[in-house]
């Protein structure tokens, strides 16, 4: 069993909090790097398709689930973060009022910039950035910033299970279905990967609300 997976799954009481910082940036590190295993197998092309207004494309899950830490996170909490791109926050708000407007979502398979590798950029970013955080966090700082830190996993792990459901979306397409085939990547193998703590992950019951409606409003 995982790092990620032990910090997530007693993240309901207090010990998940007081996990050490090498423990919260190796689970960081396990769910983020799970997302992109997820799209490496997707060409630039694959991952901007939106089957139907209810999907997503798979850059926008990447950059979206990228966002949440940068908006609640980052700019929150960490003093000399630099933001990466203020055009971000339109274009992968999903539905977070308080966070200002968002590009309309049946819309999302239009949003052609920035490219996969950009959204790769942002997500390394990112991802260098909370790493900081972590480890400089002051004690009584820490304790907010392992709390936020959780919601962002579990809301990432969400939308990796999103990520499947849309791709499988989009395999109507004899296309795509063509490309994986070409690059000798099947959507049972795709499945078939998926860790069983995935499937049978324990909510905590605070984000599991939110979590009963996060398919309509991804
Ligand atoms: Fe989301």
């Amino acid at each position: 069993m995982s790092a990620a997976y032990r910090v997530e799954n007693r993240s309901s009481g207090l010990a998940a909090r007081s996990e050490p910082r090498a423990a919260w940036r190796r689970g960081y590190d396990e769910v983020r790097s799970e997302t992109e295993r997820r799209a490496a197998p997707l060409t630039a092309e694959d991952q901007v398709i939106q089957s139907m207004p209810d999907a997503s494309p798979i850059k926008w899950h990447r950059a979206h689930t990228t966002w949440f830490f940068e908006h609640f996170l980052l700019l929150a909490h960490a003093a000399a973060y630099g933001q990466f791109d203020q055009r971000f926050g339109y274009l992968f708000n999903s539905y977070y009022v308080a966070a200002g407007p968002r590009h309309a979502r049946p819309k999302r398979g239009l949003i052609t910039r920035p490219s996969a590798a950009e959204v790769g950029d942002y997500r390394a970013h990112i991802d260098d950035a909370v790493r900081r955080l972590i480890d400089c966090a002051g004690p009584e700082q820490l304790c907010e910033v392992r709390r936020i830190l959780e919601i962002g996993l579990n809301h990432e792990q969400q939308h990796q299970e999103l990520m499947l459901t849309d791709i499988l979306q989009s395999a109507d397409s004899r296309s795509v279905v063509r490309t994986w085939a070409h690059r000798r990547y099947s959507l049972a193998t795709l499945f078939g990967s998926i860790p069983s703590r995935i499937i049978t992950a324990n909510v905590p019951s605070r984000f599991a609300r939110r979590t009963a409606g996060h398919r309509r409003h991804s």
